[in-house]
């Protein structure tokens, strides 16, 4: 068997692109060592083939279904880890996840995400700073989070294709704020073969309430996050493994909104 796997290595010998030879050829000793490890049998290579198919088939323009496999399985948040080894002291990233879109309106500070939500309103505000605290005026702040119907704007087709998100500008204080609702708890899409897979192993799909942001500035690494609802269920058993425990931040009631602080630090480019 091991004479098989060194023949298929030595088929990339000759591929002139390094990187690309290194990883095909790295990708069929682990495939190779996987099937050996767990003995797999033939009708277990049949059934994953028409896993992958109906992964293909259910992936189109608005479902991604492959990116959940990868987040599901943990990969997501490992590459985010491999990309974004962020030095000590900056706000720590979180997987992007597949309801961000391109696009979404600009907004002025302390505008609402919304024009009509069933959410319980929440009034997110906070500072963009760079590591020594100083302010990074200018600073982009692009936020999605979903209502109290769990959805997201690009889920719902009851709501407005811009509902709840925005694109906020920081202020020369480093200052951003808008009004959102309070996040609740979501699953993740479950009705495709990621689906399938966490209930035949007795996973849920769940995940914590949070509002996404993805924050840059020139001269700054761009940062994709989230806030997590630090009383929210599922903090501790994420559906993608994304929960850090620096990006847990409480809501707490001003008058008759909420209210939740987040500063962001970003980290200087590389
Ligand atoms: C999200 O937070 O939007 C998300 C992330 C990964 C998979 C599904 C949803
Ligand atoms: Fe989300």
């Amino acid at each position: 068997m091991g004479e098989l796997t060194a023949e298929v290595e030595r088929s990339f010998a000759a591929c002139e692109d390094d990187r690309l030879r290194e990883l095909l050829q790295s990708l069929v000793r682990h495939l190779h060592a996987f099937a050996v490890e767990v003995q797999l049998t033939e009708s277990e290579w049949r059934r994953a083939i028409a896993v992958l198919t109906a992964t293909g088939r259910i992936t189109d323009e608005r479902r991604q279904e492959f990116v959940l496999w990868s987040d599901a399985l943990g990969l997501s948040m490992l590459i985010d880890a491999i990309a974004h080894p962020k030095p000590e002291g900056a706000t720590e990233s979180t997987v992007l996840g597949p309801f961000w879109v391109e696009g979404s309106p600009e907004l002025e500070y302390g505008q609402a995400i919304f024009t009509a939500a069933a959410g319980e309103p929440a009034w997110v505000h906070g500072r963009v700073l760079a590591f020594d605290r100083t302010p990074i005026p200018g600073a982009t702040i692009d936020v999605w989070q979903n209502d109290a119907n769990r959805l997201y704007g690009v889920q719902d087709n009851d709501a407005p294709e811009t509902h709840l998100r925005g694109r906020f500008c920081a202020r020369q204080d480093g200052s951003y704020a808008f009004l959102g609702v309070r996040p609740v708890p979501y699953p993740i899409p479950d009705d495709g073969p990621v689906g399938a897979m966490l209930a035949a192993s007795g996973r849920h799909p769940w995940r914590p309430a949070h509002i996404h942001m993805i924050v840059s500035a020139p001269g700054y690494e761009t940062l994709t996050t989230h806030i997590f609802d630090a009383d929210s269920p599922y903090l501790d058993s994420d559906a993608v493994f994304a929960v850090k425990p620096s990006l847990l931040r409480r809501f707490v009631k001003d008058g008759e909104r909420w209210s939740v602080e987040n500063d962001v630090i970003l980290a200087p480019a590389r």
